[in-house]
């Protein structure tokens, strides 16, 4: 399967100040479809789980369960997360002028703002006072009326939802002082070489401020293109809840096969039941034979229309499956753990329990889905060979002098 992908490293240079540079990696795009990505977002402050998600007007829900936060912990939605916590926000990445952004975020601006402080504290360095400036025409940056709407176009990237042939959710990261490409590597069970692939680097050198690119290997789904959760890609060791609050989906820790069952949420919901059975959405029967494994499983197929559509599969399988694995849920963080530094995010508060809250099922079933073929970053050798560093150099605030763009095949693998 060839994978395309193309990005650039893109290097700002502000003259209006003191020669100050940031790299972001820029994915060139053409068409209008969009994708699920993550944003890695440090709190600049305490702040409720309502308002983090109001920030980024996305659903809190859906903030909850990227960072498998337990959405049954009582009135969990005002539970106030702690400054400096680190969170993946889930967005939609669009094409935007032939780049992969997201400009569904709309900030409005507060008594004592200011251009930087929005995009330096506000938005952790994910999006850059200049950028701001641009995407809403500011004339005078230090004049913002209080209350005015501003667009905050925020960085992200596609790359197909695939990694090295491997279905991948990307995590736009913004570099700390104290971060290393080593250190982030290891963070996100990554490879060096992945890692300088996907951004196009030409060297492990990363510098504070700027914003990368990291491939979280993830469940993907096989929606019709007219459903309307179509594309949705749940990362390794979290949830997603679709079809209005009706199915949650999870991936991992065992494999990466989505397994979708009804969500527990009090909401009224469409048949989940497989036609022409009794099984519902996750539900799976097993029949041994001398063959093999005969596995009869109700699989969620997506949100058409309003309607759960749902689809009834057969295989035979070597052996009888386990029981459904799902990944852990922690309750929702009350503290900064001191060593963020390689800590996987968020910050550890994992109790270790799990089961009996109504986003983990008790028991599941079979994942329908063979196996993914091997560990992503297996193939990044054979990648490297084939990347280039290439840069866009911006000499005013505004303007792309130099847009050199190369596009090229990374690297052929089957599944
Ligand atoms: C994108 O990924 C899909 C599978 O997810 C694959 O079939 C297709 O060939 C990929 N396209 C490119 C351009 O790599
Ligand atoms: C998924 O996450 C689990 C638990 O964190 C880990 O053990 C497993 O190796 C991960 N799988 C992949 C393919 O990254
Ligand atoms: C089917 O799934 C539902 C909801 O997850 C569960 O309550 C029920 O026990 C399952 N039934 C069987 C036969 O597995
Ligand atoms: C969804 O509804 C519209 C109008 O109600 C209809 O034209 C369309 O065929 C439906 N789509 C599917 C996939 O059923």
């Amino acid at each position: 399967m060839p994978l395309n992908r193309c990005s650039i490293l893109i290097f700002l240079i502000f003259t209006n100040t003191a020669l100050v540079s940031s790299k972001s990696t820029i994915e060139p795009c053409s068409n209008s479809d969009s994708c699920n990505a993550l944003l890695g977002y440090t709190l600049y402050t305490d702040l409720k789980v309502a308002e983090v998600a109001s920030l980024f007007q996305i659903d809190p829900i859906a903030l909850l369960t990227a960072n498998a936060i337990d959405i049954s912990y009582p009135d969990v939605e005002n539970h106030i997360l702690p400054s400096q916590l680190f969170l993946k926000i889930p967005i939609t990445c669009s094409c935007i002028d032939g780049i992969r952004k997201s400009t569904s975020t709309k900030y409005k601006t507060r008594p004592s703002d200011t251009l930087t402080s929005i995009a330096d504290s506000i938005f952790g360095g994910l999006v850059s006072a200049d950028q701001i400036k641009e995407a809403n025409s500011v004339q005078d940056p230090s004049v913002l009326d209080v209350g005015q709407s501003l667009v905050v176009p925020l960085p992200c990237t596609c790359f197909n939802g695939t990694d090295n042939g491997l279905p991948a959710i990307y995590l736009s990261y913004v570099v700390r002082p104290v971060d290393t490409l080593t250190g982030i590597a290891a963070r996100y069970s990554t490879t060096i070489t992945d890692l300088m692939n996907v951004n196009a680097m030409g060297t492990t050198a990363i510098s504070a401020a700027d914003i990368i690119a990291v491939p979280l290997p993830a469940c993907a789904s096989n929606f019709p293109r007219y459903a309307s959760d179509f594309g949705l890609i749940v990362p390794n060791g979290s949830y997603a809840i679709t079809a209005s609050h009706c199915v949650q989906c999870s991936c991992g820790p065992g494999n990466l096969n989505l397994y979708c069952m009804p969500a527990s949420l009090a909401v009224s919901c469409s048949s989940m039941q497989c036609r022409n059975s009794n099984l519902m959405v996750g539900n799976y029967t097993v029949q041994q034979g001398s063959g093999g494994c005969k596995v009869t499983y109700c699989n969620y197929d997506g949100l058409v229309n309003g309607t759960i559509w749902t689809t009834l599969s057969t295989s035979l399988q070597p052996r009888c499956p386990g029981g459904q694995q799902f990944p852990p849920l922690i309750a929702p963080p009350n503290t900064v753990s001191r060593d963020t530094t390689f800590a996987p995010a968020p910050a550890p508060q994992s109790d270790g329990t799990t089961p009996g809250t109504s986003v983990v099922p008790r028991t599941g079933s079979l994942p329908q889905l063979p196996p993914a073929n091997g560990p992503a970053g297996s193939a990044s050798g054979a990648a490297s060979g084939a990347s280039r560093l290439v840069n866009a150099l911006v000499t005013s605030p505004t303007t792309f002098v130099l847009c050199l763009c190369a596009s090229f095949i990374v690297s052929s693998l089957k599944f």
